[in-house]
């Protein structure tokens, strides 16, 4: 079940996506983690963050919409307080999701982990849609996506990953600045910005109006994304994310063209679903008689030329 991403070798391509799994203790508690492919830790910032005012999720057909606002218990609090229960992990790799106001705050925060021994990747969260600063802004412009994936790249030797948003009109230009600028692997999709409305007393769901859709809802337009970053960019190792409940979802990520994938939504339906997903991945793999999951990377069965079908693709 072994692969390769970038320079790292994962165990199992299982990893969890950020935001949806703390910082991999809470769910120690209910299962051995240390099955897991890798795990991703919430975005850390530099400073603490309270979050967003609630209601901050809310349920929708076959998925959710958050607005968290990237709480987290901030940079020193993580090294001293999560970091600890991380570096004891003996199977899982551990990438630590970033999320910064300016390209400043991400470069100090990539040099602090830099000094982390037992960190493996830093994953940049360049999508998150719920801030009024940083996020989402660097990963919907391919100038400013390169400058900042650069800018880190330059203080990093740790496996470098960049998530991509879904929220653009080509992520293919996006992901193509974020790979020559230095990033070893990117994942996609982060959240679909969105609204739930209450047609009954005329409000939005979500304090916040906007929030990020996740889940099922979102699957086909993740595949479809990878996909098309997959034709134009093969070379570079792709994180499925988006709506990956189980196993055979995961090969759907994996024959559009991801090399690992990240389960993220699930996790609140089921905390066990990571573990699942890597048990019926090794079931399907065994019957088909195949000996690695990188047999199935990019093996959509695809007409040679799609005519007449709007790719979306540059270049
Ligand atoms: C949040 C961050 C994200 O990157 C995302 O996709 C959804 C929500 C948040 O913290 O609000």
């Amino acid at each position: 079940m072994e692969i390769k991403l970038g320079k790292l070798h994962l165990q199992n391509p299982v990893m969890v996506a950020s935001g949806t799994f703390g910082y991999g203790e809470e769910y120690h508690r209910l299962f051995d983690v240390n099955r897991l492919g890798a795990i991703v830790t919430k975005s850390i910032s530099l400073k603490p963050r309270p979050g967003n005012p609630a209601p901050r999720i809310y349920e929708t057909a076959s998925g959710m919409i958050n607005s968290i606002g990237l709480q987290n218990v901030g940079l020193e609090a993580f090294l001293k307080k999560k970091m600890p229960f991380l570096r004891k992990l003996k199977g899982p790799k551990v990438i630590v999701n970033l999320a910064g106001e300016s390209v400043a705050e991400y470069v100090t925060l990539a040099r602090r982990l830099e000094e982390c021994e037992r960190v493996d990747g830093l994953e940049l969260n360049i999508s998150c849609p719920n801030c009024e600063r940083g996020g989402i802004q660097f990963g919907v412009d391919p100038k400013l996506t390169a400058d900042l994936v650069g800018r880190v790249r330059r203080v990093t030797r740790r496996t470098l990953i960049a998530k991509l948003s879904p929220n653009v009109t080509d992520i293919t230009v996006i992901a193509r600045a974020a790979a020559e600028a230095g990033a070893d692997a990117l994942s996609l999709i982060n959240t679909l910005l969105a609204i739930a409305v209450d047609a009954k007393r005329w409000l939005p769901r979500i304090a916040t109006v906007t929030g990020g859709l996740s889940g099922p809802a979102i699957k086909p337009v993740a595949l479809r994304m990878v996909w098309q970053v997959h034709r134009v960019l093969p070379k570079i190792p792709l994180i499925g994310i988006g709506g990956i409940m189980t196993a055979e979802d995961a090969v759907e990520f994996m024959l559009c063209g991801a090399t690992a994938v990240e389960v993220g939504t699930a996790n609140y339906v089921n905390p066990k679903a990571p573990l699942e997903i890597i048990e019926g991945l090794k079931a399907i793999l065994s019957t088909r008689g195949l000996t690695s999951p990188r047999s199935l990377v990019g093996k959509l069965k695809t007409p040679q030329k799609l005519k007449g079908v709007p790719q979306m693709v540059s270049g």
